[in-house]
């Protein structure tokens, strides 16, 4: 199928700049002594995450939530890392039912509840692994740095549990941007959680795992030497809010477009495009960027103001469009966009090369 045929609006991968999107972080990664443990969230694909598997050097996938890890596991993905703290007891028992399906799943605990509950549904024979939570001062999820030791020591209260580690994820400082302060800030931070790490390794002996990090900070935490794996996420795909950042590490190609279509273009230096939000995530510090001859267009601006069936394109008055015309653009924030559609098609050239599914659309619970 050639690209034209696409109905629209569609989100279109370009396959080169995806596999040469993996293969940079996985060299950068591994020219560090790091492994990559991929975060599922952003793309939503088992397809994906099994090319990131592939592509070597990988520690496992991340996934947000249970029912994400639930759809990755139905893929055949055996190595899951849940990395938001799962706590209402009938999704514990969900959990325990996933933990016996697959060889190697791990999930983040962050208080002494959840702790216990996880520890009630696993058994010795099947222990559940975890990694303790610490809060990075960002306030969303985790252990503070100094009560961190305290909850790891509870694990040794229970058989039925295995700590493996710890993740510190400080999702607040991916955007910042510059990538000096960025980087600044996330070592002062990554390095409270290497104290932690050293703490609990030194009392449990299956204690190996220190993650986190994501693209923005990537090229800092690759620094940090006690860091054992990143969870990079956007980095496979890239979005208009990365590429507004500076990166301090390597220049990830944007491979994730949508293809929109131009269904009113009655007036000058402005149309009408059938994706407004229902289609592409709103984020109005970094709307999607338009392209052109395979460039960014710059004199080419989108708004989400006409609502959630229709786009709002500005452009220079020389130039003239008409109904039924296709545009490309970057979207905005890559992770909830691709949540808005249940295919991604692959493309070589303009060539549709393969349709994957986004499996784990739909999976926030
Ligand atoms: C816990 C966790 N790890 C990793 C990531 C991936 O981050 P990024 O897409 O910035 O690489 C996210 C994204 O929100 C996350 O929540």
């Amino acid at each position: 199928m050639y690209k034209n045929e696409l109905d629209t609006p569609s989100l279109i991968l370009d396959l080169d700049l995806f596999e040469r999107n993996l293969i940079l972080m996985r060299d950068f990664a591994a020219a560090h002594n790091k492994k990559l443990r991929p975060h599922a969230k952003t793309h939503k694909c088992p397809h994906i995450a099994k090319k990131q598997m592939e592509a070597g050097n990988c520690a496992g996938i991340c996934a947000a939530k249970l029912s994400e890890a639930e759809v990755l596991a139905s893929s055949g993905i055996n190595d899951i890392l849940i990395t938001s703290p799962v706590t209402a007891p009938w999704k514990i028992t969900k959990l325990g039912v996933l933990n016996k399906k697959i060889s190697s799943l791990k999930v983040v605990v962050d208080s002494f509840e959840q702790m216990e509950l996880l520890a009630n549904e696993a058994s010795c024979d099947n222990p559940m692994h975890i990694l303790i939570d610490v809060d990075p001062e960002m306030g969303r999820t985790g252990v503070s740095f100094e009560d961190a030791p305290a909850l790891g020591r509870m694990a040794a209260n229970y058989p039925s549990l295995v700590l493996d580690g710890v993740q510190c994820y400080a999702g607040h400082l991916q955007h910042i941007h510059s990538y000096k302060e960025r980087a600044e800030e996330s070592c002062r931070l990554m390095k409270k959680g290497a104290e932690v790490f050293h703490i609990l390794k030194k009392e449990f002996p299956a204690c190996h795992i220190y993650t986190g990090g994501g693209t923005g900070t990537s090229p800092a935490d690759m620094q940090i030497k006690e860091l054992t794996d990143i969870q990079v996420g956007s980095y496979c795909m890239m979005d208009s809010e990365y590429l507004a950042v500076e990166h301090g590490g390597p220049a990830f190609f944007p491979a994730l477009k949508i293809r929109t279509s131009i269904i009113s273009a009655h007036r000058k230096g402005e149309a009408t495009l059938d994706a407004g939000t229902k289609s592409i995530y709103v984020t109005p510090s970094a709307p999607p960027l338009v392209i052109r001859n395979g460039k960014i267009c710059k004199e080419f601006s989108y708004s989400w103001d006409y609502g959630d069936e229709h786009g709002h394109l500005f452009f220079p008055e020389n130039i003239k469009f008409k109904n039924g015309d296709i545009l490309e653009m970057i979207v905005s924030h890559c992770d909830p966009t691709i949540n808005l559609f249940d295919i991604l098609y692959v493309v070589k050239g303009e060539e549709v090369v393969a349709k994957w599914d986004i499996a784990l659309r739909g999976c926030v619970r």
